[in-house]
């Protein structure tokens, strides 16, 4: 009985082991695969926030201009909720079709003209036999020819036909006059292509080497200078980011970026959605699109702001930083003969032999302390000055290079 008893509690043993063991797998088995879509729901809240933001900056800032739903204004700011804009070509499968027929048709007549040669030659003329070959040869590519011809005819039949269920997208600048422009009649095929292939997105009709994300954050940032030449019934895209003295924080840019990308319908753009465009982007005034991004901000992390600065070697003008100093950022405004902040003649030394003698910045570098004084003036606030005063912003309106000019020139403030 007691034996059994033992063999029992082993038994049970054995098996709550197994239990357990078993139990465990399924558990991390569960976190294993759970942990997958809750990164998932995570990164979706996360975007679906970031876009949330975006629109209500939107509605608020840019649909005066650009349309409550992205539409656009006639002569007043181009749409955004818009095919083009997101790369999809109205008439692209046609134009690819005829693009595609055009460079058989070129390899095609090559071949010919080659072989007419090989058979007109006075001077190497060829067999008899291989005369039959040539003719049968050129026979052949002709039937060829006439193949591909009959795809250009069906291709540009087909194009015009979309183009005309457009509508008014054409009305509103979509292939802008391309009737006018392009004379299909008398314009050299090549030459009709080169504006098809060129105007049928957005993107390719500006030239952008970029993705359309960093084309949307560009423009916020820097704005279009000159378009309201090109838009007379609006006042022209502004500068919106801080960095440009305008009033938008990076992340709001990319809210709004996330909130505009958000329209994208990929390959389910309809005619209808071509149509309900009210304008479309028109080519650019001179100089008003960067070829590539601006710099962005130096932030406020200063241990990033310095590792930066040593890894690209960012080295600071203190002839540029007194100018920015004096007149871009007016720090003089407040610093100047210590009218309403600490004095500027003399912050080095003051760093050096008072602040940095205090234990919260045992370690630190002159520098260090200028580069979190300017970026993050909260941390600390020097003994009787209240807080806040000291404007918090210019890690956002600064580039690296802007911080490192102007720190490079309060290091000559001895
Ligand atoms: C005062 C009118 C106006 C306001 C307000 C405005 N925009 Fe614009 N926006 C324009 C004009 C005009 C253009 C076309 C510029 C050009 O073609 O060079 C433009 C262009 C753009 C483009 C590039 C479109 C393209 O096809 O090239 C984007 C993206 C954009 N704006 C986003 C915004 C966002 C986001 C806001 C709100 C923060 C905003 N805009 C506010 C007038 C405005
Ligand atoms: C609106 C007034 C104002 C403006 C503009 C201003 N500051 Fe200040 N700044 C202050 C005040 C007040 C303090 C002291 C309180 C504190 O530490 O925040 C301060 C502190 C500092 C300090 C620390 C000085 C020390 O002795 O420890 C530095 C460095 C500094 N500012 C740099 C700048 C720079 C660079 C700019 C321009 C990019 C600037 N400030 C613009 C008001 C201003």
């Amino acid at each position: 009985m007691g034996r059994l008893l033992f063999i029992n509690t082993i038994d049970s043993r054995i098996l709550a082991g197994i239990t357990m063991f078993v139990g465990m797998m399924i558990l991390v088995g569960w976190v294993a695969i759970n942990e997958e879509s809750r990164m998932q729901s995570f990164v979706r809240q996360h975007n679906g926030r970031s876009i949330e933001r975006g629109a209500e900056l939107f509605a608020s800032l840019c649909s005066e201009c650009h349309g409550e739903e992205g539409y656009g204004q006639g002569d007043r700011a181009p749409g955004l909720n818009n095919p083009h804009l997101f790369g999809y070509d109205a008439v692209g499968a046609q134009t690819a079709a005829i693009t595609l027929a055009n460079r058989a048709l070129v390899r095609l007549n090559d071949n010919s003209e080659t072989l007419l040669a090989e058979f007109t030659d006075a001077e190497n003329p060829p067999s008899e036999a291989r005369q039959t070959e040539i003719l049968a040869a050129i026979e052949d590519l002709e039937a060829q020819i006439e193949e591909q011809q009959a795809a250009i005819t069906a291709a540009v039949a087909q194009r015009v036909e979309a183009l005309n269920s457009l509508d008014t997208a054409t009305d509103n600048d979509l292939f802008p006059l391309w009737d006018t422009v392009v004379d299909i009649e008398t314009t050299a095929v090549d030459e009709v292509e080169v504006f098809f292939n060129t105007n049928g997105t957005r993107l390719a009709q500006v030239g952008w080497a970029g993705d359309l994300h960093g084309y949307i954050v560009t423009t916020l940032i820097h704005g279009r200078p000159g378009s309201v030449n090109v838009y007379p019934n609006g006042t022209g895209m502004a500068a919106w980011s801080q960095t440009a003295g305008g009033p938008l924080r990076q992340d709001q840019i990319e809210d709004l970026a996330a909130y505009i990308m958000n329209w994208d319908k990929g390959e389910g753009w309809t005619t209808e959605d071509f149509i309900a465009v009210q304008q479309y982007g028109k080519p650019l005034a001179d100089g008003s699109l960067p070829s590539e991004p601006p710099p962005p901000p130096a932030g406020d992390d200063v241990a990033g702001i310095l590792a930066r600065w040593a890894a690209e070697e960012v080295v600071g003008s203190a002839t540029s930083g007194e100018l920015l100093y004096d007149a871009e950022y007016g720090c003089t405004d407040c610093h100047r003969n210590g009218a309403s902040a600490p004095d500027t003649v003399g912050t080095a030394s003051r760093i050096l032999n008072e602040r940095l003698t205090l234990p919260q910045f045992a370690g630190y570098t002159v520098e260090q302390y200028l580069v979190e004084s300017i970026t993050r003036p909260g941390d600390y606030v020097v003994d009787s000055y209240s807080s806040g005063l000291m404007p918090s912003n210019f890690g956002v309106r600064m580039t690296d290079q802007q911080l490192a000019d102007i720190v490079a020139y309060l290091l000559t403030q001895e």
